[in-house]
């Protein structure tokens, strides 16, 4: 079958385009589940000439940037280094470089994001298998072990921070697990990188990726990537080439590493802003980073309850970078996050597949989680909802 596109020919008269005005943007309190506001700090690094991609400056950039990273992850992984692309594209980079047809991949499926890797797996060919929990739930060693010893899957991914439900999967025994099934251990950490407690190597996780606009307070573009020596082993083993040439590590690896070599033309600018928003963040410390997001998070938690208001996820494995409310009956969620947008400039997200119509999503992420935010939202919901 063949698709007809009708093609209009652009109009000679651009009267209209002229007349555009320079960019206005609204100023906005992103409270949903991202992108988050970048620290301005990182927005002025930003507005900086690009420099070659190539130059000594920036080469010796992507070496802090790279350090920065494993400091952020607590890795000592070489290959760690950021894609050219949103989450989804680092995400896409570790099935890419590790999947070939045949392969077997068990996905955790707990909410929207376990779905999207079963569906990139699959799109490398992987015979992909699932296992399972309602959205707001975690998986326990007991359900993995089960699910690895009936799968023996190559790769396990599983989703740190569900960004979907405002769950903190619990990390302890997982990879040891996955050693003794001999499978790689891939983790989702884009809703916990910089906000929540991560220790990729202590967990031994083998693949993870993240992104650079939630708890790292930058804007989307630039998204951290890592993968152990194990890992490491399997892309070099592969027996075809990795089917995404932009993703290729091999490839990749010549440029961060110690080659050097052009592969594509670096996003200068939004390593810039990593570098800074990776910068901040060893300033700051990671406990210290770690502690002002409980902090935030559980001044919001008392807050909503102070509303009568209930959390969609109990308290032990609610993610202090994400919080999903339950929509109180009788109340239109969408009605709600129009007017916070409207008279309040703030932005709070909707429910997602199991959970659509059902939660409010609350990110306090990065130079968001403070408790003047938290106040701030709290006072404009409550003149919503009244
Ligand atoms: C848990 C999780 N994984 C993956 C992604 C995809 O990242 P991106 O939207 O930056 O491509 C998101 C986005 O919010 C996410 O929350």
């Amino acid at each position: 079958m063949t698709t007809t596109l009708s093609v209009k020919s652009p109009s000679v008269d651009n009267s209209h385009l002229k007349a555009l005005k320079a960019l206005d943007i609204p100023a906005r309190l992103l409270l949903g589940p991202g992108p988050s506001n970048a620290d301005p700090a990182v927005l002025a690094a930003m507005d900086r000439q690009p420099i070659g991609h190539l130059d000594k400056a920036y080469l010796h950039l992507m070496d802090e940037v790279q350090e920065l990273m494993r400091y952020a992850w607590q890795t000592d992984n070489r290959m760690t280094l950021p894609v050219s692309g949103t989450g989804s594209a680092a995400m896409e980079a570790t099935l890419a470089n590790t999947v070939e047809p045949g392969d077997k991949v068990l996905v955790c499926v707990n909410g929207y994001f376990g779905h999207r890797l079963m569906d990139m797996a699959g799109r490398y060919g992987a015979d992909v298998c699932q296992i399972n929990r309602p959205w707001g739930d975690v998986f326990t060693t007991k359900e993995i072990r089960a699910a690895l010893e009936t799968h023996r899957p190559k790769i396990m991914a599983i989703v740190h921070a569900e960004t979907s439900t405002g769950v903190c999967q619990p990390m302890e025994g997982i990879g040891d697990l996955c050693r003794e099934f001999d499978c790689l251990l891939l983790l989702d950490t884009v809703t916990s990188l910089g906000g929540v407690p991560l220790f990729l190597d202590k967990w031994g996780v083998d693949l993870a990726y993240s992104c650079s606009q939630k708890g790292l307070s930058c804007p989307p573009g630039s998204s951290p990537f890592t993968m152990s020596d194990r890992a490491l082993d399997a892309l070099n083993n592969r027996k075809g080439k990795v089917a995404n040439w932009y993703l290729d590590m091999s490839l990749l690896a010549n440029y961060w590493g110690k080659g050097r070599t052009y592969h594509h033309t670096a996003p200068v600018n939004m390593t810039y802003a990593i570098r800074e928003a990776l910068r901040l963040l060893a300033e700051e410390g990671l406990d210290a980073r770690w502690k002002r997001h409980q902090d935030a998070a559980e001044r919001l938690y008392a807050g909503l309850e102070d509303m009568g208001l209930e959390c969609h996820v109990p308290r032990e494995h609610r993610l202090h970078t994400l919080t999903t409310i339950r929509i109180p009956d009788g109340v239109d969620g969408k009605q709600v996050t129009a007017r916070l947008i409207d008279e309040h400039d703030m932005e709070l997200g909707g429910g997602l597949g199991d959970l659509a119509g059902q939660v409010w999503r609350v990110g306090l992420m990065g130079y968001n989680a403070t408790s003047d935010n938290v106040d701030k939202f709290l006072s404009a919901l409550k003149q919503v909802l009244a």
